[in-house]
């Protein structure tokens, strides 16, 4: 059958199926129909240039980079971007810490006193501001003494959570501690509510921070460290309503009040300005149980006497899709992609919940909202320990960090910590390892990029974002955020969701005589782009410079990138 072109019959081309479809996948070539006499050929041929001009000129502006406004006014600045919510997590679980961070001294992987040196240096780049430690549902099952003292004298332990495995504790107190001062971060702590005592866990604190020569401190002496470790933050429990002992929320507040009493940080150089602060259980989504749990430890808060407080309410969301994970993270498609990200902007919805809630017992925001568990949660990938689980990533990831970041960046009155799950080879990792080999994900890239974000003031930009449309999911095409930094340096942040067309940012700059701008940006061919050992470079940031003229910055963000630059007054 032939295909009309037209209405006009005189007008018609006969072509086979195949040669009208060639039209269509290249704009500007020219289909010849063998078949037909010179002349007819010929008017065919003019009619060709002609509708294909007109394809073009129908299609052109959707092949063009759509374009978006900012308004950014410097001289308007929200809360501080603290500094925590770039915090990371590694639990006892699959190669995490095993592998990813303890060798062993005596490994051929270099190492000092036991930690991998790649790891250190990679971690070291990103200014980690805290590490969440030793768990996840692993805190609720660990006993702190079995991580002390001479490594080939500690006690070999199971791991049931995380596939049942043996836990050889040769990973503890003064490992964790060692690794933070190599990497320069602070501690967080979470300790077992679940299965522990409130005495177990002020021994382990006193062991740790006390000065004074007590026995628990001359203990910690004779185990190779003298001073006192500073612990920045504790957690009381973990996911207290399942893993942590499927507590109700009023047994769990009366176990909170008498953690947060006993549990006491005796370090001398804490007892002031640096004090610890403690992370009460919050929610792990926005159903009634987990609104209800808020409710209930806020209201213990604002009814809290001398004898106990809480600084932060911690709060677990992943973006998983479907519950068990199934979403794959390597060799998925546009379809995949828009559906993840949809998932994961819910978190600005369930920050907004339950801060809600918050403002209702503590309208000065005095508690901070701690997303201490986020991030993506797939299929474990094929050939896995499926407790360990282990997932690649990708340049979908990359857009998923910034796009929780830049959340955390509007929520920042309230969200004043936030910890990616997890650090290395579990879930959306910064680091795989295997052996020896070592690789940064695109989300080690998103880290990196957004330093000089951490602790900088938030600037509100404004901006009708446009939408991508993929099936039946609809997006926003862009999402973006700016910073001052402590040097008064205006940092933007642009992400490009549309996986297949650059955006024309032009943002108003206001408050500010700049004159240049310049920085990164982080993008790669697919959507499921990932980085491996043999090619740890397909996902990886490359200069990026904008043009800047009359208080206008221009500058053209590439699909499915994301983009950070400072602009130079
Ligand atoms: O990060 C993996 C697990 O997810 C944590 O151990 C737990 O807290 C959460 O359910």
């Amino acid at each position: 059958m032939p295909f009309t072109l037209t209405s006009n019959p005189e007008l018609t081309i006969h072509c086979s199926r195949r040669q009208f479809s060639s039209i269509w996948t290249s704009r500007v070539s020219f289909v010849k129909c063998s078949s037909l006499p010179k002349r007819a050929s010929l008017l065919m041929r003019s009619l060709l240039v002609g509708f294909t001009l007109i394809v073009m000129a129908i299609t052109a502006p959707m092949m063009a980079a759509q374009k978006v406004e900012l308004s950014v006014d410097a001289a308007k600045t929200g809360a501080k971007m603290d500094r925590n919510i770039f915090g990371q997590f590694a639990e006892h679980l699959g190669h995490g810490i095993y592998e990813g961070i303890w060798v062993g001294p005596d490994s051929t992987i270099p190492n000092t006193r036991g930690i991998r040196n790649d790891v250190v240096a990679a971690l070291r780049a990103l200014k980690v501001p805290n590490v969440r430690w030793p768990g996840g549902c692993f805190a609720d099952d660990y006993h702190w003494r079995n991580g002390i003292g001479p490594l080939n004298q500690r006690a070999a332990t199971l791991n049931p959570n995380w596939g049942g495995v043996i836990e050889p504790n040769t990973f503890g107190t003064s490992e964790f501690m060692d690794f933070l001062g190599q990497i320069g971060s602070d501690a967080y702590v979470s300790v077992n509510v679940g299965s522990g005592t409130p005495q177990e866990a002020a021994e382990w604190l006193e062991y740790m921070t006390a000065a004074q020569s007590t026995t628990l401190a001359k203990e910690r002496t004779t185990n190779g460290h003298p001073a006192a470790y500073k612990v920045s933050y504790l957690g009381i429990g973990n996911e207290s309503w399942d893993c942590g002992g499927n507590m109700t929320p009023d047994y769990y507040v009366s176990q909170m009040k008498i953690y947060s009493r006993f549990v006491r940080n005796f370090n001398p150089e804490q007892q002031d300005k640096h004090q610890m602060l403690k992370i009460a259980v919050g929610p792990g989504g926005g159903e009634p149980r987990w609104t209800e749990w808020t409710e209930a430890v806020m209201k213990a808060y604002q009814q809290h006497t001398w004898s106990w407080d809480i600084n932060g309410l911690s709060m677990h969301n992943y973006t998983v899709g479907h519950w068990p994970p199934s979403y794959t993270s390597t060799g998925f498609g546009e379809t995949e992609y828009s559906q993840i990200l949809k998932f994961t902007l819910e978190m600005d919805g369930l920050i907004s919940k339950h801060a809600a809630i918050m403002d209702k017992y503590d309208p000065d925001k005095k508690v901070a909202l701690v997303v201490d568990e986020w991030g993506g949660w797939y299929a474990p990938l094929p050939g896995s320990n499926p407790g360990f689980l282990v997932q690649q990533n990708s340049l979908r990831d990359a857009i998923l960090a910034a796009l929780n970041l830049n959340i955390f960046a509007r929520h920042a009155d309230r969200v004043r910590g936030a910890n990616i799950a997890q650090m290395i080879n579990v879930l959306q990792a910064m680091i795989i390892t295997d052996n020896e080999k070592m690789v940064l994900t695109p989300t080690y890239y998103v880290f990196k990029m957004y330093v000089p974000f951490q602790d900088a003031t938030f600037v509100p930009v404004a901006f009708d974002a446009g939408t991508y449309t993929h099936g039946n999911v609809t997006l926003p095409r862009v999402d973006a955020i700016a910073a001052k930094d402590a040097n008064g340096k205006l940092w933007l942040e642009i992400t490009n969701l549309d996986p297949n067309q650059p955006v024309e940012i032009e943002a108003n700059l206001a408050g500010i005589t700049a004159k240049s701008a310049a920085g990164e940006t982080l993008t790669a061919p697919t959507v499921d782009s990932v980085n491996t050992f043999d090619t740890p470079n397909t996902v990886l940031p490359k200069p990026v410079s904008a043009n800047v003229q009359g208080g206008k910055l221009s500058l053209k963000v590439e699909p499915k990138s994301v983009t950070v630059v400072s602009v130079e007054q």
